[in-house]
């Protein structure tokens, strides 16, 4: 669902198709895929089951230009058994989508296809045998991608009931990072009371569902890496020994807190970062590899970057294990395929949810049209939290919404991001799907 792996060369912009041709993959998303042909119903009741809606499809790979606000039509009939079809009301915005841009994230399909592994809204139709969702009810929904859009068709099976003290930004806000997070320190780690963990990129998406999760456990420490800016946010949310990575070394500023390393290492960086993360590891303790954000600079593809993370990358045998008492681990939720078992922590975030334990925390929102902005600010790094995309149409005076730090954060970024002029998103009318 999310994340990234070993980077796969894709498909370069020149060769990049027509936004009306299918995908170059074996299943293409559900909402893009096509009415089928030979359909017996007279013409006049399938218009009118015809409804349009706009997408964020990324075109080629390349920078922000290459992701286009797109209107697209869909027929209500191609709802298959077991789908549903979601109002999506906000998605959110991954680190994947920004190496997706780039072409470095391999579980994405060629462009065209509309971006969004993750969002929520509400349940506009239901397919022949889906008994346990209704139209009216407000949901998560995952998808592999294609959830940045206004209509979404996902399978069932991939949407969970929001609690309704819940918005639908939490909730967009809640799957990818809050599962990463869950699988990695429960699941693989084992994460006890009184043991030790270091996050990476600690007020990010996953950094802050990390952060809450540790502190379900009594007694764990936390060093987290961050920008200096960000140091007091994720201090009060739980981060024990924050650590500015960008003007220390943080294995120095670990050893003098902590001469024997630590228990859980959570990397999202690869390349030297996983060399050092397995160097502070205490004996009997887990480096868990789960990303190569080293290999994103810029908002295009950095080769030089690629190449340093991968020549710098972990590799050792396992006798090198055995003598050291460490262990080494990689995670991918994309390749998370027991249904069951992603069903069962969903429900699981969803209760600690309730019961006061985990809150997303929102940076910003940003309308769809706005999306250059959202993903610059990732890039940037100026984000606290999670950044949510809305596909409501903005309206003309409305400011991006976002809590109250980060709204003046998003000003001042703003201002240096666009001392241009805001450019109106490009819209396309494709065919008709
Ligand atoms: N394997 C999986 O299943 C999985 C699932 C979800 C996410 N992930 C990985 O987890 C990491 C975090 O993802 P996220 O979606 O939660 O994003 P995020 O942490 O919100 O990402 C943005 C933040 O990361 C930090 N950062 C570090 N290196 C960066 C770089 N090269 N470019 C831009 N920002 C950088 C910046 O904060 P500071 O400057 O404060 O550090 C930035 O504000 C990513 O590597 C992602 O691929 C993996």
């Amino acid at each position: 669902m999310s994340g990234e792996e070993p980077l796969t060369q894709q498909q370069e912009p020149e060769q990049v198709k027509k936004p009306d041709e299918p995908p170059p993959v074996a299943a293409p998303a559900p909402a893009e895929a096509k009415p089928e042909s030979g359909s017996s119903r007279p013409a006049a009741a399938e218009e009118e089951k015809t409804i349009s809606y706009r997408a964020l499809v990324l075109t080629g790979y390349g920078g922000y230009e290459k992701i286009k606000l797109q209107v697209k039509s869909m027929n209500k009939s191609q709802l298959k058994a077991g789908e549903v079809l979601v109002r999506v009301k906000a998605c959110g915005l991954n680190f994947a989508e920004l190496l997706g841009k780039q072409g470095l994230y391999e579980l994405l399909p060629s462009p065209p296809i509309t971006l969004g592994m993750e969002g929520s809204g509400v349940i506009e139709a239901v397919g022949e045998d889906v008994t346990n969702r209704k139209v009216g009810d407000r949901i998560i929904a995952m998808n592999r991608h294609g959830m940045w859009q206004e209509l979404a068709v996902v399978p069932a099976n991939r949407t969970f009931p929001i609690p309704e003290a819940m918005s639908f930004e939490e909730a967009a806000a809640l799957p990818v990072n809050y599962m990463t997070a869950y699988m990695m320190l429960f699941e693989m780690a084992n994460l006890r009371p009184g043991k030790s963990v270091l996050i990476h990129m600690a007020a990010g998406g996953v950094g802050i569902a990390a952060t809450q999760l540790c502190q379900t456990v009594q007694d764990v420490t936390i060093f987290g890496t961050a920008s200096a800016s960000k140091h007091e946010t994720i201090s009060q949310g739980g981060v024990t020994h924050p650590i500015d990575y960008r003007t220390k070394d943080y294995v120095t500023e670990i050893h003098k807190i902590s001469p024997k390393g630590v228990d859980i290492v959570l990397d999202p960086l690869g390349g030297s970062d996983s060399q050092k993360g397995f160097s502070l590891l205490k004996p009997l303790g887990m480096l868990i590899v789960f990303g190569a954000a080293n290999c994103v600079t810029g908002q295009k593809k950095n080769l030089l970057a690629m190449a340093k993370t991968w020549y710098n990358q972990l590799t050792l045998n396992t006798l090198k294990l055995m003598q050291t008492n460490k262990a080494i681990s990689g995670f991918h939720l994309g390749y998370i395929h027991d249904e069951e078992l992603f069903k069962m922590t969903l429900i699981k975030l969803l209760e600690l949810y309730q019961q006061g334990k985990i809150k997303p925390r929102i940076d910003s929102c940003y309308h769809f049209e706005e999306v250059a902005e959202a993903m610059k600010r990732m890039h940037d790094r100026q984000n606290i939290g999670k950044i949510i995309l809305l596909p409501e149409p903005k309206k003309s005076e409305e400011k991006p919404k976002s809590n109250a730090e980060a709204a003046e954060n998003a000003e001042k970024n703003e201002a240096a991001v666009s001392e241009k002029k805001e450019e109106p998103a490009e819209e396309v009318e494709t065919e008709k799907d």
